[in-house]
Order: C-alpha cells, then sequence, then structure tokens
C-alpha cells in the first residue's frame, strides 16, 4: 500500500520498536518520510539506515529517556512524534499478584509513558507535535488475571486526556490507539491455540484477528498533520469487538 510521504523532515520516538506493533509503526513512519528512534529492551530486527537510530534500554530508566531524546536531537531538531507502545509482564489473578509485579505494570506502561510525555513536550518548539499512546480494550472491559494491565491501560487514557488538554494549548496533541487481538509472537499461545482462537473470533464483527501494520496506519494517522484537529480521542481499532454485546452471540 502507498503511504503518503507527509512526515518528511519529521523526527518520530517510538517505544516498544522492536517488535510486534510498535515496529510496525516504525514501518510506517519510515514510510511516511519521518527519521525513527526505536526505543526497546531488545534489539530492533530493522536496519533502514540514516533515518534511524536504536536505543537500547528500559522505559522506566531516566537514562533510557535521555538516551532517546539526544538521540531524536542527532536525527533531527527533536521529536516531533512521539508513539508508546511498550509493555511487558506476566498475568495474575488479582489475589495473587506480588505487589512489585503490580507496580512494575504500571511502571512500564503509565509512569514511563508519563515521564516520555512531559519530556517530550519541554523540547518541541512552536511547531508543537503529536504523541499517541498504544492503550488496549483491556481499558474498557476486565479479563480474569488482568487487572494490572487493565489499571495501566485506563490509566494511560485517562493520561492521553490530561496531556491533551494541558498542551494542547502549546500545539501538542496526543490521542491514543485500542487494539484489537494481534497476532505477534508474544501472545502465539493464544492464536495458535484452536479453541482459544475461535472463541476470540467469535467476538469479532470482522470474523479475523488484526494486523500489526492496521494498527500502525492509524498510529500514522494520528502522527500526521492528517489529524490535525484530532486531540484527546482514542481510536478503537479493533473489528468492532468493543462495540459489541455478547448478545450478538445469540444471533
Ligand atoms: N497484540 C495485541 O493483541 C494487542 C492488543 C491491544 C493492545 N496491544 C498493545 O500494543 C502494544 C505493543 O504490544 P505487542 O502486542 O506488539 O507486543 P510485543 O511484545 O511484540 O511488543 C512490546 C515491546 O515492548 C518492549 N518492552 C517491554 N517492556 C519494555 C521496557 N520496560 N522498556 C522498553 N521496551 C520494553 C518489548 O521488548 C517488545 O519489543 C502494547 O502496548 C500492548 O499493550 C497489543
Amino acid at each position: 500500500m502507498t503511504r503518503p510521504r507527509d512526515l518528511t523532515g519529521r523526527t518520530a520516538l517510538v517505544t516498544g520498536a522492536a517488535s510486534g506493533i510498535g515496529a510496525a509503526v516504525v514501518t510506517e513512519l519510515l514510510a511516511r518520510g519521518a527519521g525513527v528512534v526505536a526505543v526497546d529492551l531488545a534489539e530492533p530486527d530493522t536496519s533502514a539506515g540514516d533515518a534511524f537510530a536504536v536505543v537500547r534500554g528500559d522505559v522506566t530508566d531516566p537514562a533510557t529517556l535521555d538516551a532517546a531524546f539526544a538521540a531524536a536531537h542527532r536525527l533531527g531538531a527533536g521529536a516531533d512524534i512521539l508513539v508508546q507502545s511498550a509493555f511487558g509482564g506476566t498475568p495474575a489473578p488479582l489475589d495473587e499478584q506480588a505487589e512489585p509485579a503490580w507496580d512494575r505494570m504500571l511502571h512500564v506502561v503509565l509512569t514511563a509513558a508519563r515521564r516520555f510525555d512531559t519530556a517530550f513536550a519541554r523540547q518541541t518548539g512552536a511547531a508543537g507535535g503529536a504523541i499517541v499512546h498504544i492503550a488496549s480494550p483491556h481499558a474498557f472491559g476486565a479479563v480474569p488475571g488482568f487487572s494490572a494491565y487493565a489499571a495501566a491501560k485506563a490509566g494511560l487514557l485517562a493520561l492521553t486526556r490530561a496531556v491533551a488538554v494541558e498542551y494542547g494549548p502549546r500545539g501538542v496533541r496526543c490521542n491514543a490507539v485500542a487494539p484489537g487481538f494481534v497476532p505477534v509472537a508474544r501472545n502465539r499461545h493464544v492464536w495458535e491455540n484452536p479453541e482459544q482462537s475461535a472463541a476470540l473470533l467469535r467476538a469479532s464483527p470482522l470474523g479475523r484477528f488484526g494486523d500489526a501494520d492496521e494498527i500502525a496506519r492509524a498510529v500514522g494517522f494520528l502522527a500526521s498533520p492528517e489529524s490535525s484537529f484530532v486531540n484527546g480521542a482514542c481510536l478503537a481499532v479493533d473489528g468492532g469487538m468493543t462495540a459489541m454485546l455478547p448478545e450478538a452471540l445469540l444471533r
């Protein structure tokens, strides 16, 4: 699919960029003409030449944040776009989850996002910028074992609105994308399980899973001038999954 070259001259910082949706976002932003700083614990597969830089590190570590913005200054005149996709953790029932694991999830998904957002807004000039948070349907509905993830993602949506309202006057827009189920290496145990994948597909009006590229295209839109009046929104890119009530399964 041909991509608009509407991010030429812009520099994007993408967290969680080494795999899955974050890696697809890197490809999308590069295709739209942006330079990209990829931040991740792991080494990204992509090697995209002069317009691409890698910062290996944990988003909760202030040194990673400093290195990421320093790389954005080397690549361009600082970051104009920030996409936050980093996430990791193990599901656990409410009464079994150890508090450090709960804290870690909130730290990676929410506290680190706030730090990157504030650092981003401090270094943007009059031209402003665009932030995109990768949220989740878990922000709207609960699944046993995912309380920390749900709390963190619901918090991320609250942060999306707070940033949109506080930084909007400086020309910084902030929006979220809530992807439906997207098969990636991390959730292979679900989509390779015939019963689990069939159950999930019944809950999808389009009858299929999403593709990381489909999420990345929505991120590209929210990062680009095409969405210049969109601020504080959450775009569900889930094939209609969160629009559907369980009663629909009876029809
Ligand atoms: N795949 C889905 O079905 C789905 C659905 C809804 C939302 N999401 C969201 O999409 C985003 C990307 O998830 P994904 O499915 O592509 O998973 P993924 O595991 O492929 O990608 C997550 C990336 O984050 C990195 N990461 C984890 N902890 C980090 C840390 N502390 N510091 C730096 N990097 C770190 C990992 O190394 C990995 O590369 C996440 O925010 C997730 O919540 C995914």
